[in-house]
Formats: C-alpha cells, sequence, structure tokens
C-alpha cells in the first residue's frame, strides 16, 4: 500500500500496516469463498459472520418494523433476519417487524421463515417497486439491504429506488462493495468492474440523507466497505 493514497476502502483507525492485515485476511477470506458455505440455521447466507453480528447490532439498536432486502438467493440472509428479531421480540413484545426480500430466482430448498414475504421479480422492475412501496405502513421504521446484482449501474438504480423509503434513524446496508479491488476482485462476471462501493460513492454526491457510519466495520472483516450508511435525514 502507497502510505501516501490510502484506498478508499481503509478504515480510518488503523495504521497502513493494520491495514495491510485487514485486507491480507480479506483476501484470504474472500478466495476461499468462505461466503459461500456459510450457513444460518442450515440456509446458505451468503455474508461474513462480522457483518451478520453487526446486522444484529443494527437491528436490536434501531428496532426497524420493516426490513427490505434484495437478494434473497437460498433465503439464508432473510431467515437470518427473521430469527434475529424473533429474538427482540421476546425481550420486547410490543415490537412487530418483517422482512420483504426480493430475487428473479427461486432456488430448490430455500429457508422460509413467518416474517419473510418473498417477491420473485426483478428489484428494479417498476411493478416491484410499486409492490414494496405498498407495503409500507404510515408508522414502519424502514431499513434497507441491497445485495442483489452487484454492478454500480445495478446498485446505484436501487438506491435511487428504495433508499429514500428508509426511515431517518435506520440504515441503507449496500452489501459486497469489498469487490473491484476494494479490497478483492472477483473472478465471476457479471460483478467484474465497477461496483457497490462505486454506487455509493455516486448515490453520496446526489443527497445528504445519508452518512457512511463506519464504525459498522470495527470488527475489521466486512464485505461491506463504506457500505452501511445511516439516514440522517428526513
Ligand atoms: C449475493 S446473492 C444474495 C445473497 C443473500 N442476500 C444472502 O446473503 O444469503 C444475489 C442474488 O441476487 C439475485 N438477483 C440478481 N439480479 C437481480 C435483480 N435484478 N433483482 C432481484 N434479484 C436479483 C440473484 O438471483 C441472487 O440470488
Amino acid at each position: 500500500m502507497n502510505p501516501t493514497i490510502r484506498p478508499l476502502h481503509a478504515l480510518p483507525n488503523l495504521s497502513d500496516d493494520e491495514q495491510r492485515i485487514v485486507d491480507q485476511f480479506h483476501a484470504l477470506y474472500y478466495n476461499k469463498r468462505l461466503w459461500a458455505t456459510t450457513k444460518w440455521l442450515g440456509a446458505a447466507c451468503l455474508k461474513s459472520p462480522t457483518d451478520t453480528w453487526v446486522y444484529q447490532e443494527i437491528l436490536f439498536e434501531t428496532r426497524p418494523t420493516l426490513i427490505i432486502e434484495t437478494g434473497t438467493a437460498w433465503g439464508g440472509s432473510a431467515h437470518y433476519l427473521g430469527t434475529v428479531l424473533d429474538a427482540i421480540s421476546l425481550r420486547d413484545p410490543a415490537y412487530v417487524a418483517r422482512i420483504v426480500t426480493i430475487d428473479t430466482e427461486t432456488r430448490d430448498g430455500e429457508a422460509d421463515h413467518p416474517r419473510v414475504t418473498k417477491i420473485k421479480a426483478s428489484s428494479l422492475a417498476p411493478e416491484t417497486i410499486a409492490q414494496v412501496r405498498g407495503t409500507i405502513r404510515p408508522t414502519d421504521r424502514v431499513m434497507l439491504i441491497l445485495d442483489s446484482l452487484h454492478n454500480r449501474d445495478h446498485v446505484l438504480a436501487e438506491l435511487h429506488a428504495y433508499a429514500h423509503l428508509v426511515t431517518p434513524g435506520c440504515y441503507a446496508i449496500v452489501e459486497d462493495g469489498d469487490i473491484n479491488g476494494h479490497p478483492v476482485h472477483t473472478d465471476f462476471a457479471p460483478d467484474q468492474g465497477p461496483g457497490p462501493l462505486e454506487a455509493v460513492t455516486d448515490y453520496l454526491a446526489t443527497t445528504d440523507r445519508f452518512e457512511i457510519d463506519r464504525a459498522r466495520e470495527k470488527l475489521l472483516l466486512s464485505l461491506n466497505p463504506c457500505g452501511y450508511l445511516r439516514c440522517v435525514r428526513p
């Protein structure tokens, strides 16, 4: 790493040497494809456990009542969210929350959860966006997770379609900004080239409603560098 030019994904509280160690571990974790074999209660959940731990902290702290997720895959992440919401509800019976997850594909053995509603369509189809908007109640606290196609144009379009629905105090999480050299590179199309992190950069140039919360990367291994966006304005 050139000590005078810190990469975009570098954490502000790390020295160059520390960042190098984190990046090397990140590359090892990523290239071993451990994110592809991680399961939550038996369902493939394509995330790092360090990120899902942080998700749990965010859910507990911000208490969203509606989570919109693009990219269901095997349903593991939606299932994870559902079980964390179950656990919070045990502590706080007045807390009622649900998840809407969107994917173009249906897979054999997808996980289901009573809190999860699945939409099988493109996240960017006008009907899908309208359907999601139609599920929002006036009192909802809305959180957003973007984890479908990981190229910049798609993620940027999703941000424009859904991020304005996020409630102040809640988060929009843009997954997998680590690709395109932040610090890893994918070996599978269509994820090569500018990706989620570039979409975040472009989106934040158009709005002051969100701030990147780098404190959510405190566990050092995060597949979502610069991807935890806190909604700070109505
Ligand atoms: C990274 S996976 C989702 C992983 C899942 N959220 C998890 O953590 O387990 C990406 C998913 O996005 C879906 N996808 C691709 N293009 C899409 C689109 N336009 N709309 C909705 N889903 C899409 C793919 O079918 C794939 O299942």
